[in-house]
């Protein structure tokens, strides 16, 4: 531990904080949070934290998540820089329209979004109950917004139903190619292939399992495997190294999403001092995305 996470280590018990972190946050952020997660993990602290402020460790959507389940509560976003361009692919306007062209479809909308699209949408999703929240509802025609990858593997779960896909899509995770996972193999013919399920199809196709990020932690946890080559964002390996040593893990090349490392340990210090970077947003868009938000975590985990 090094003086500046004693700092805010010390900081955040005087001033009644908690730290939340999503798994790809860098190693030296994620030995500061309280609680590590996936986007579902991550909204469930969030909804029962009896702590004063939450320091939202992660990208825009999730800070912004944050404070829609605790309105009341001071949301800090170390660094707003700190965006997911996925979250950007789809705005209320185009929603609205895509809802035009097919009236009655109810819009399941991936975490991954602005607080404003999910304030249109029926209920929201994560990578770690997408599937369960689609076969929930009763509905044949559904739209699902924004991550078409998301989207396409949902489908393959759900063939009863028809999903109105938008052309959004995780810059960091297309980026993983079938061709460098399958030379991984190569050399470690015994490692299973784990990935996220925003990769494209190929790449679903040859991998062994696809799971939001806990959902990876997991399976290795419990797996009585020994290697796995990892198709998600690279610093997932801390975490997987910290909950499982003992396992050996590959990482695939390419497989950085810069946005989430825009967090450093000086803007956690930072945020906490000077009380900056409150996530605020309009009490009207806090009262509609709420609903669908809720949702999501009563439909909990996929099992
Ligand atoms: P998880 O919810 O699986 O942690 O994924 C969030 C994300 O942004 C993946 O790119
Ligand atoms: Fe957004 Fe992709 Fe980064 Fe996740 S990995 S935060 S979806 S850009």
């Amino acid at each position: 531990m090094n003086e500046l996470q004693r700092q805010i280590l010390d900081l955040k018990e005087r001033m009644d904080a908690i730290i939340l972190g999503h798994n790809y946050q860098r190693k030296e952020v994620q030995d500061v949070s309280d609680f590590l997660g996936d986007s579902y993990g991550l909204s469930v602290q969030a909804s029962k934290t009896n702590a004063k402020i939450i320091v939202f460790c992660g990208v825009d959507f999730m800070a912004e998540s944050a404070k829609i389940l605790n309105p009341e509560k001071t949301v800090l976003h170390p660094n707003p820089k700190a965006r997911c361009p996925m979250a950007a692919m789809v705005d209320v306007k185009s929603l609205k329209e895509l809802k035009a062209e097919h009236p009655g479809a109810p819009v399941v909308s991936y975490v991954n979004t602005t607080a404003d699209v999910k304030a249109e949408s029926d209920i929201c999703c994560t990578s770690a109950n997408a599937v369960k929240i689609v076969q929930s509802l009763p509905d044949k025609k559904i739209i699902f917004v924004p991550d078409t990858n998301l989207g396409l593997y949902v489908q393959r779960f759900v063939k009863d139903k028809e999903l109105v896909l938008w052309p959004g899509y995780c810059p960091t995770h297309v980026n993983i190619s079938k061709e460098n996972l399958l030379e991984l193999k190569r050399q470690h013919p015994q490692a299973e292939i784990l990935v996220h399920p925003e990769c494209t199809p190929d790449v679903i196709d040859i991998a062994d399992h696809a799971f939001s990020t806990e959902g990876i932690i997991r399976h290795v946890t419990s797996s009585a495997k020994k290697e796995f080559i990892i198709g998600t964002e690279e610093n997932m390996i801390y975490r997987l190294r910290r909950e499982a040593p003992d396992k050996i893990y590959y990482a695939v090349p390419n497989a950085t999403c810069p946005n989430m490392r825009e967090i450093t340990l000086e803007d956690v210090l930072d945020s906490l001092t000077k009380m900056q970077h409150k996530i605020e947003l309009p009490p009207e868009i806090i009262r509609r995305a709420k609903l669908p938000l809720e949702r999501m975590i009563a439909a909990g985990r996929q099992s």
